[in-house]
């Protein structure tokens, strides 16, 4: 018996080693601008195809056909629309990217960056050149930044490196991508110390979010991490069950002691900012797997529950990122992990649990899980960092997925300066907020005849159950809580978020921190 267990968890254990999802199929590099005459092209132009730029010069080189092929194509340079050329001239491919205006925000270069990665993704060349006619290194580490995120993969359990789809095969995708700008090399620079530390956060936070229950549990998500966080300014916590158990943190307990896999709060401290200044606090609920518990949820999508840790994910990315670009602040994060599993030694309806703040609750539903494992969390945090804000991330209730679906994560604030900073960080991030009522007479809804509170109950979901986790928060702290069920999970692909596993909140969260607490 304990042989075989021993030889589970060593083959469990084999799962670190496995080589980490491709997450760059193209390397990026950068180099002077210049129009090449020939290979795989990629050019950008505005709307009505003005003269001065790559496109008019390859155009006089060809005589006038590039604006012919325009012509007949209905092509005008529009935002969104392209120009798809092969064997043009001398190019094996040519890639009009047509951008709409001349000048760009930073989110808008990310889509020229990803669009022109993901045209490129099942092509054989090795080499594919984005020359952009600007000369800012900001401007070209932004179209870096969105070719990075665009060609996002995740491949690691297929067995040969083949996609199901015709002619994408091992050999496509691959090489580089080089952005020439009048800028240079420069970009390079601006791309390695500001946004690759954050692509690379977003593709950690999206293979976390990927990896399946049997591959990810909650220290399995804590060696991931600290793998992850190796070489960098992090400081690492991470409370066991026991550590737990003498802080009396009865909530994530409660929410872990049904499953076979023990529960973890993980926290990772970077201290980039002035010593002593308070930091601030990204919380993330963090279950592995939701199967709702005891108050079982239907077959249908359950799998999806595997993706149910990605507010956890996008905190700990997101601190991971301002560690790698050294961000002056100070910041706290911090992942309830656990989780959510149906057993004779799980939680039931009806129980009553005391959480570290001394606070109780009665479970109405084991599926409101989330709540559960954020009471303590919240706790601990304030407790030991007195942080000057607090910013919950969470995939909390299948109602924000019915108001919103995935274009916004529902924002929750009482706090009008930090719900402010919140939505233009959404804005000028792509990764958008929607403020959500957060009403008094909610905490109405949550009366327990025998407890100081419950789990659940009444409508709006979305809106009680961010009120219910408030109740953990000291209502002097500035406080927000953002529910990313459904935006944290893309059905379809935008330049930026290939299909699947968005990692929302990390380009948000560091948008936050670069813009108003920097
Ligand atoms: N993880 C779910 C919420 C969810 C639903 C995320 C769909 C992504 C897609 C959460 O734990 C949950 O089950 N919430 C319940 C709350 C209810 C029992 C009060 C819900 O939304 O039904
Ligand atoms: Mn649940
Ligand atoms: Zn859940």
């Amino acid at each position: 018996m304990s042989r075989t267990r021993f030889a589970l968890v060593f083959f469990l254990s084999l799962s670190t080693a496995w080589p980490c999802a491709v997450q760059a199929q193209r390397s990026l590099a950068f180099d002077a601008h210049a129009l090449p005459e020939a290979g795989a092209v990629a050019i950008a132009v505005a709307e009505d195809l003005p003269e001065g730029g790559s496109f008019a010069a390859i155009d006089a080189r060809s005589g006038g056909a590039l604006r012919r092929a325009a012509q007949a194509e209905g092509f005008r340079g529009k935002a969104d629309s392209t120009l798809d050329l092969k064997g043009f001239g001398g190019y094996e491919r040519l890639l009009v990217v047509g951008v709409g205006k001349q000048s760009l925000a930073p989110r808008e270069l990310e889509d020229v960056g990803g669009r022109v990665a993901q045209a490129f993704a099942k092509s054989r060349a090795t080499r594919v050149e984005l020359v952009w006619d600007g000369d800012e290194a900001d401007a070209a580490a932004h179209l870096a930044l969105g070719a990075s995120l665009g060609q996002y993969t995740f491949d690691k359990y297929r067995s040969k490196k083949t996609g199901d789809e015709a002619g994408d095969d091992a050999a496509t995708g691959k090489g580089e991508l080089v952005i020439r700008t009048r800028a240079g090399k420069a970009a390079g620079d601006a791309y390695v110390a500001q946004w690759k530390p954050v692509a690379d956060a977003v593709a950690l936070a999206r293979d976390l979010a990927t990896e399946p229950g049997n591959a990810l549990w909650p220290e399995e998500f804590v060696a991931r991490v600290r793998a992850a966080a190796s070489g960098l300014p992090l400081r690492i916590e991470v409370l066991d069950v026991a550590a737990m158990r003498k802080l009396g943190m009865g909530g994530i307990l409660a929410v872990g002691q049904g499953s076979v896999r023990p529960p973890r709060l993980l926290l990772l401290r970077y201290d980039g900012g002035r010593a002593g200044d308070a930091p601030l606090a990204f919380v993330g609920k963090g279950i592995t797997f939701d199967s709702g518990g005891i108050s079982i949820k239907p077959n249908t999508n359950m799998w999806q529950m595997k993706g149910d840790m990605t507010g956890a994910a996008t905190v700990v990315s997101t601190a991971i990122a301002l560690a790698g670009r050294k961000a002056p602040v100070n910041v706290v994060a911090v992942a309830a992990l656990a989780e959510n599993m149906p057993s004779g030694s799980a939680s039931r309806p009806g129980d009553v649990v005391r959480t570290a703040s001394g606070k109780t609750f009665e479970i109405m539903s084991t599926d409101a899980e989330g709540r559960m494992v954020l009471t303590d969390a919240l706790w601990y945090v304030q407790r030991e960092d007195r942080p000057k804000l607090v910013v919950d991330v969470a995939t909390l209730t299948g109602a924000i997925v019915a108001a919103l679906g995935g274009d916004y994560a529902g924002l929750f604030s009482r706090d009008d300066r930090l719900a402010g900073q919140l939505l233009a960080a959404g804005e000028a991030s792509g990764e958008e907020l929607w403020r959500m009522p957060l009403r008094d007479e909610y905490g109405k809804r949550l009366k327990s005849p025998i407890a100081d509170l419950r789990n659940g109950g009444g409508t709006p979901g979305a809106g009680v159950g961010a009120y219910f986790i408030g109740e953990w928060v000291d209502r002097a702290l500035p406080w927000a809580h953002l529910d990313i069920a459904g935006s944290d999970w893309k059905d379809s692909a935008s330049p930026t978020v290939p299909e699947g596993a968005s990692g929302f909140g990390v380009r948000l969260l560091d948008r936050f921190v670069r813009d108003h607490h920097e």
